[in-house]
């Protein structure tokens, strides 16, 4: 059990040394006891409409269609998917030991909604893309910040703030390239 501990804070941590991300360790993934409203909460940040699942797949699009042009961007998009899918982890981590299966779906107001592909914002061209990609990370934290108020378990409220320090480190890199290919001189 100490050995699987081991292993999993281990590669917990490789993804701080990926080049996009913040070189901050993630805490443990763990919670007081189950709670399904708790639960529900963190479906919508996981499989919602504003969700890592929809974050993972919207810079993965985009960083298919920079590829050609935008190499610099491309390899930012990919990067910051792959963090994306690692906040889908520790939140689906989470849900399940708060006691509900992290199926891609949200239970909010006793309804059952899968995730949609058509939640992704899909784009024309770069600007608009890159607009959506610092809207999208907006999004995020302010629904993080809103949950974190109100859940009551200190696990989960510290790995929100810490996927915040990241949400919010991916808005500063969105920007920083919006200013680079987006702003008339
Ligand atoms: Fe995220
Ligand atoms: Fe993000």
């Amino acid at each position: 059990m100490a050995a699987e501990q081991k292993t999993r804070n281990g590669s917990q941590n490789e993804h701080i040394r990926r080049w996009c991300a913040l070189p901050v360790p993630y805490p443990e993934v763990k919670v007081q006891r189950p709670n399904r409203f708790y639960a529900e909460l963190l479906l919508e940040d996981y499989a919602g409409q504003v969700s890592e699942t929809t974050a993972i797949n919207q810079y993965f699009h985009h960083h298919i269609m920079f590829e050609e042009r935008y190499p610099d961007l491309a390899e930012l998009e990919e990067c910051l998917s792959i963090i994306e899918m690692w906040h889908l982890e520790m939140l689906g981590e989470t849900i399940r030991l708060l006691g509900v299966d992290p199926q891609l779906r949200t239970l909010t107001t006793n309804k059952q909604t899968y995730w949609c592909a058509d939640y992704v914002y899909y784009g024309t061209a770069l600007c608009d893309r890159l607009a959506a990609d610092v809207a999208a990370e907006k999004a995020a934290i302010a629904n993080y910040r809103e949950h974190q108020r109100l859940i009551r378990d200190p696990h989960i409220v510290e790995m929100l703030e810490r996927i915040i320090m990241d949400e919010e480190h991916h808005l500063k890199l969105f920007t920083e390239a919006m200013n680079k290919y987006c702003n008339p001189k």
